[in-house]
């Protein structure tokens, strides 16, 4: 069995200047302790950067625009990604659905953009509260209209299951719940899924031991280093 895929989103947290200490420590935690995968990080725009790293560590954008460059104020394009090697992107996630407001078939358009110049996509769905407490069908029909105009047997795609209302509240999902989503999402795609939503050290074993998850993409328990290393030695054993 391959190791879980684990990946940090550090949303609008940290600075440059902490961002490549983060990276300094954890590639001396990984070359010391090794980890038989990829560990992905997703700084904010202003941190990304090529960093010098003996372990595999793969920095991701959290966002860009589909476009090399333009006029898009306040966006990144391909060509500020391409500066510094970026090869992975986030897309879809729920803070930019639900805060920033961008559309399924924007999404889409974007994820078409990005997959057509071969990055690699980590894509996210998940339900809301209000869907959830409608019952199992409701979620199943969010979620598939989540992948709707999305190649998902792209092999550079990994989706994320990350329940918004599991999002930074410290409330995640039951394994059984996981599971269950889980497989629902696995008869659309065959794509590595991985969990997110208040992953911790508390929970990590336990997401990560459910069938059918394949990793964790954890934001708040993962901007201090101390809780990243923890986590790794904790998937590690
Ligand atoms: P939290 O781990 O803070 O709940 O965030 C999860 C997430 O949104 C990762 O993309």
């Amino acid at each position: 069995m391959p190791s879980p895929i684990i990946a940090a989103n550090f949303k609008t947290n940290h600075t440059r200047a902490s961002t490549a200490e983060y990276v300094s420590r954890l590639d001396g935690w990984l070359a010391k302790n090794g980890y038989g995968m990829p560990v992905y990080l997703f700084p904010p725009a202003t941190a990304l950067d090529r960093f010098e790293t003996e372990s595999d560590i793969r920095i991701g954008a959290q966002n860009a625009y589909p476009t090399v460059k333009g006029s898009f104020t306040g966006e990144i394009g391909m060509e500020q990604l391409d500066e510094f090697g970026v090869e992975t992107i986030l897309v879809g996630h729920s803070e930019r659905r639900h805060i920033l407001g961008e559309s399924q078939a924007f999404i889409a358009r974007k994820f078409a953009w990005f997959m057509e110049r071969g990055l690699e996509i980590f894509y996210c769905i998940g339900e809301p509260l209000e869907v959830r407490e409608a019952g199992e069908k409701a979620v199943r029909h969010y979620l598939v209209e989540q992948l709707e105009g999305i190649d998902t047997s792209y092999e550079k795609l990994t989706l994320a299951y990350e329940p918004v209302w599991a999002i930074g509240t410290g409330k995640t999902a039951t394994p059984e719940l996981i599971e269950q989503t889980h497989a629902v999402i696995k008869a659309i795609s065959d794509r590595p899924l991985l969990y997110g939503g208040s992953v911790k050290p508390a929970n990590i074993a336990e997401v990560l031991a459910v069938p059918g998850c394949d990793g964790a993409l954890i934001g708040t328990a993962s901007w201090e280093i101390s809780g990243m290393e923890t986590m790794l030695e904790i998937v590690k054993s």
